[in-house]
C-alpha cells in the first residue's frame, strides 16, 4: 500500500523542508520512502539533500521534458525528487505553481492531506 503525506504551511520559514527530510529519513528506516519537493517557487530540499549539482529536477518533469524517473536520486536511504531553483524553471513550469507567503492560514499552520 502506498501512503502519501503532504507538508505545507501558509507561512514561510516554518520548518517544512526540515520536517519533511527528517520525517522521510525516519520512515526510511522501515519503509520505502520517496520525498518530493513540490515547492516550485523556492525549492531547497536539493541543498539539504546534497543535490545542489543535479541538472534534472521536478521543474523538467512538470515541463514535460523528462519522465519522473530521471529526477529521482538515492540519498539518505530514500529516494529524493528535488525541485529546481532557477527562475527560468519556474517560468517554464507555468503560472499554476502555488503562490508563496502572505494570505495564508491565520494563527497557525494549515496542513493539507495529500
Ligand atoms: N525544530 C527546529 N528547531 C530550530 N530550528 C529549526 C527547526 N526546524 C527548522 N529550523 C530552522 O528554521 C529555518 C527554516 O526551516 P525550513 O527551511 O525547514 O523552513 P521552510 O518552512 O521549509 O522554509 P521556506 O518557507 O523558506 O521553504 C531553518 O534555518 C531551519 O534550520
Ligand atoms: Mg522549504
Amino acid at each position: 500500500m502506498v501512503e502519501a503525506f503532504a507538508v505545507a504551511s501558509g507561512k514561510g520559514g516554518t520548518g517544512k523542508t526540515t520536517s519533511t527530510l527528517a520525517l522521510g529519513m525516519a520512515l526510511a528506516e522501515t519503509h520505502d520512502v520517496t520525498v518530493i519537493d513540490a515547492d516550485t517557487g523556492m525549492a531547497n530540499i536539493l541543498f539539504h539533500a546534497g543535490l545542489s549539482d543535479v541538472d534534472t529536477t521536478l521543474h523538467e518533469v512538470l515541463a514535460g521534458e523528462v519522465p519522473v524517473e530521471e529526477a529521482v536520486y538515492d540519498q539518505f536511504g530514500m529516494q529524493v525528487v528535488p525541485c529546481g531553483t532557477s527562475l527560468s524553471g519556474v517560468r517554464t513550469v507555468g503560472s499554476d505553481a502555488p503562490a508563496r507567503g502572505g494570505g495564508g492560514a491565520r494563527g497557525g499552520h494549515r496542513c493539507h492531506p495529500a
